[in-house]
């Protein structure tokens, strides 16, 4: 099997030129001005296109058993729907419930994925509690093949861990050389706000912000940076949404925490008036909660000079009949903003063609990064020799408008409807094979691989 993509403009953080693309079986074999006289099974025109490193997405659910109900998407549509928006790996949150076995779960996470999923894909384990027994399976699962956690300061509970548990997971973790992904809101806080403002009969989706406002965030944050000083570990800030829990982020680094932070696409576009007036509303339900517009340009420029690593979707679909479970309470609103499949497309529109962020920082942010940070460059994340050959061919002169009726996530809305795209993925490469190509799938399921990692955060 080969592959030859001729004459694009290649991007990655460091370098932009022109030239041609070898790829046989699934690595990158050559790249050079002018690759002639090869024998290719499948040849790319990418003239007037752009050439990026197969994007990568560090943070989505696909299996999730969440506030009652399962997220819609199963590994073939979220995998299906990654592609066509040029994401070619993804890593997942396996969530456990607390009386799980986190052995037990992450083959249960695998066994979902593997056989199923078009793309290539990992996970970071999440520890929803910490015992003597927890402990062994975690450090089993390192062995494995992950070297990420996740934890969750909200979600009393559910997936939220005590302190004590938090301080044994940090400390477990800078002993094995894991990063540590966190979900950063105090979940006693969140708890209280949710009774006072039912008690107040205010039960609307628009009530989901007051329960979780600014400073709720930001002491989720500042918790977090204080367990990661005193333990040494590495931190990951997840769905970092404003400026005061950025702020405390910032703070922590300031004083030698090792934290990077991610945002998300729907911080950047989306405003918590999205979530008002009424129970359509609730399809912009998440947590944290969308923010005050003023956020938004504060997060490109964080995106823009480095104070924010990664720029990720959080996919979580619940459709609308599941959102109904909060009808009459918006603590019952299951939580999450579907955005996997948009999330390249609009960054790319609002982001390199809204010139709030350069091209190759772009592809950091959406790339290179997130396989930096968690253990797969420069097999992911780059264009080079050797490199697997996940590559997106991109036609930025692509113009079209985001629809729930053409998308494929397995979800009856979208969050972004009618949001004009200028831009989007010609073709998209899997390890050589061409998956995707101009908005539809062509991939096959299964071909997806569980990318094995090392760990690298001591
Ligand atoms: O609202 C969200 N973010 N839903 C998904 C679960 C989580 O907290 O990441
Ligand atoms: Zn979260
Ligand atoms: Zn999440």
């Amino acid at each position: 099997m080969s592959l030859l993509i001729k004459n694009g403009e290649i991007i990655t953080t460091d370098e932009r030129y022109t030239a041609d693309i070898f790829c046989e079986d699934e690595t990158i074999t050559r790249i050079e001005r002018n690759i002639d006289k090869v024998k290719a099974d499948e040849v790319v025109d990418a003239k007037g296109k752009y050439v990026f490193p197969g994007f990568i997405d560090p943070h989505v659910h696909i299996y999730l058993p969440f506030m009652g109900t399962f997220a819609k998407d199963t590994h073939e549509t979220a995998s299906r729907a990654a592609l066509v928006g040029g994401t070619t790996t993804f890593i997942e949150m396996i969530c456990p419930a607390r009386t799980e076995k986190p052995l037990d779960a992450f083959e249960l996470w695998l066994g979902k994925a593997q056989g199923k999923s078009a793309c290539d894909f990992t996970f970071h384990m999440g520890v929803t509690r910490f015992d003597p027994e927890a402990e062994r399976d975690f450090k089993e699962i390192v062995k494995r093949g992950l070297s990420s956690f996740k934890i969750f300061l909200a979600y009393k509970g559910a997936f939220g861990i005590t302190d004590e548990e938090l301080y044994a997971a940090l400390t477990l973790a800078k002993k094995l050389g894991v990063i540590v992904t966190a979900h950063c809101e105090n979940a006693d806080l969140v708890l209280e706000l949710q009774k006072k403002l039912l008690a107040e009969r205010k039960t609307g989706p628009e009530f989901h912000y007051w329960s979780r406002p600014p400073v709720v965030e930001a002491e989720g944050v500042h918790h977090l940076m204080t367990f990661a000083e005193m333990t040494g570990a590495h931190v990951y800030t997840v769905h970092t949404s404003c400026e005061e829990s950025l702020a405390e982020a910032i703070r922590g680094k300031g004083r030698g925490v090792n934290v990077w932070v991610e945002t998300l696409i729907q911080y950047l576009l989306l405003d918590r008036t999205s979530a008002e007036p009424n129970f359509e509303g609730a399809k912009n339900v998440m947590s944290p909660p969308l923010r005050d517009k003023k956020n938004q340009e504060i997060m490109w420029k964080a995106l823009a000079d480095g104070s924010v690593s990664t720029l990720a979707a959080d996919h979580a679909p619940f459709d609308f009949t599941q959102k109904q479970m909060g009808k009459d309470d918006f603590t019952k609103i299951p939580n999450g903003i579907p955005s996997l499949e948009d999330r390249i497309n609009l960054y790319f529109t609002h982001g390199v063609k809204g010139n709030k962020i350069d091209i190759q920082r772009f592809v950091d942010t959406a790339s290179a990064q997130a396989a930096k940070l968690f253990g797969l460059f420069p097999r992911k994340g780059a264009i080079q020799v050797g490199s697997d050959a996940d590559l997106v061919v991109y036609d930025p002169n692509y113009r079209g408008k985001i629809s729930a009726k053409t998308h494929q996530m397995n979800l009856d809305y979208n969050s972004f409807e009618g949001f004009e795209i200028q831009g989007r993925p010609h073709v998209v490469t899997v390890r050589g094979k061409v998956a995707a190509r101009d908005g539809k799938f062509v991939g096959e399921f299964g071909r997806g691989q569980f990318l094995k990692r090392e760990p690298s955060h001591f």
